[in-house]
């Protein structure tokens, strides 16, 4: 077994999942808006820091991706972020990719920009504790999107991306994010999302990345959020899983889905049923934001002091992440 398979597999095995804490000084800034708290570096790290200090961390959380700001932060005891999340048992991860940008001849789709310079940024967050890292890739669905040129571009940015990665003793987490918006069908989500992950297994393989030392991190076979068809979460199921059996090279030891913008019961349900009718070899579980951190957001902003609280809320909705990565979730325990 390689050491990055070995740290893949501590990542996502036994139920454990990702806690994505990765926004985006932006896009936190958004996030702490809707709640009405001010977005400085103290009140970031103050929220962050109670996420990652929880009982959960030990059972539930195999690894943490930040931001470049949080994995330069130090806890109010002094201990820096990344020695906090490997006291726990977690892995520190870090996003390297430095956004979407828009794609020069179709600038209404994106290309993820970040290689100029990341052999020398990688070194950096090695040394700060890093073993894992996140680069997403972002692709729209409508009847001219995403073109060929988005796959393709995206697919090879990814590929150089997690070359460089597996070069300097990281895991790469290898995000082609289809979007949920959109009036499109479950069916035209899943022939979009294959074509756009085989053409990334087909750069990775280019590139000479080992697959066995990556995640991938999909989103799921979904509707639009914006189309009339509404399909039920065992169908989610199949079809997810129907597009990764048939995309994804049998190397690769795990996915970890993203929730992109589905509520905390979705991801958690529609996580459940992929675990439960799973027919592949793939480890699935989750790699969550909003769908990990939504409700401890909002008590958390009631009162910014409130630490127990918040753990509680977390606490909880992690359980319920790891119960549906092992198939065992049941929407009464919601309650309990
Ligand atoms: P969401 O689960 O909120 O989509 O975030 C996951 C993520 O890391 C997106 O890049």
């Amino acid at each position: 077994m390689s050491e990055l398979n070995k740290i893949a597999l501590k990542i996502i095995s036994h139920g454990k999942g990702i806690l994505a804490a990765d926004e985006s000084n932006g896009t936190m800034t958004k996030r702490l808006k809707a709640v009405n708290v001010n977005s400085t570096p103290e009140n970031r790290l103050l929220f962050r820091e109670i996420l990652f200090s929880s009982e959960c961390m030990k059972n539930c959380i195999g690894g943490v991706i930040l931001y470049d700001e949080t994995i330069n932060q130090t806890t109010s005891f002094g201990k820096s972020i990344p020695d906090l999340i490997s006291a726990s048992g977690a892995v520190p991860g870090i996003k390297v990719d430095t956004g979407a940008k828009e794609l020069a001849n179709s600038p209404e789709e994106k290309i993820t920009e970040g290689l100029d310079g990341l052999r020398d940024r990688l070194k950096k967050y090695y040394k700060l504790g890093a073993r894992f890292t996140k680069w997403r890739g972002v692709y729209s669905i409508s009847n001219k999107y995403p073109t060929r040129l988005a796959i393709n571009s995206n697919a090879h940015a990814l590929a150089r991306y997690s070359a460089l990665v597996q070069e300097s003793g990281m895991v790469p987490i290898v995000e082609p994010e289809v979007l949920m918006d959109g009036d499109h069908s479950a069916d035209v989500c899943l022939s979009k999302t294959s074509e756009v992950i085989k053409k990334c297994f087909e750069e990775l393989i280019l590139h000479k990345v080992d697959l066995s030392g990556i995640i991938l991190k999909p989103n799921m076979i979904l509707s639009g959020t914006q189309s009339k068809e509404k399909i039920s979460s065992e169908e989610v199921s199949h079809k997810t899983l129907e597009c990764l059996k048939n995309s994804v090279p049998s190397d690769v030891p795990g996915i970890a889905f993203l929730s992109g913008g589905q509520s905390e019961s979705e991801a958690t349900e529609n996580l459940n049923l992929i675990n439960k009718n799973n027919n592949t070899n793939f480890i699935m579980t989750y790699s969550y934001g909003r769908a990990l951190q939504q409700s401890a957001l909002k008590v958390w902003s009631k009162n910014i002091k409130e630490i127990e609280e918040t753990q509680k809320i977390f606490n909880h909705r992690a359980k319920m992440c790891t119960l549906a990565a092992q198939g065992e979730w049941v929407s009464k325990l919601e309650s309990e």
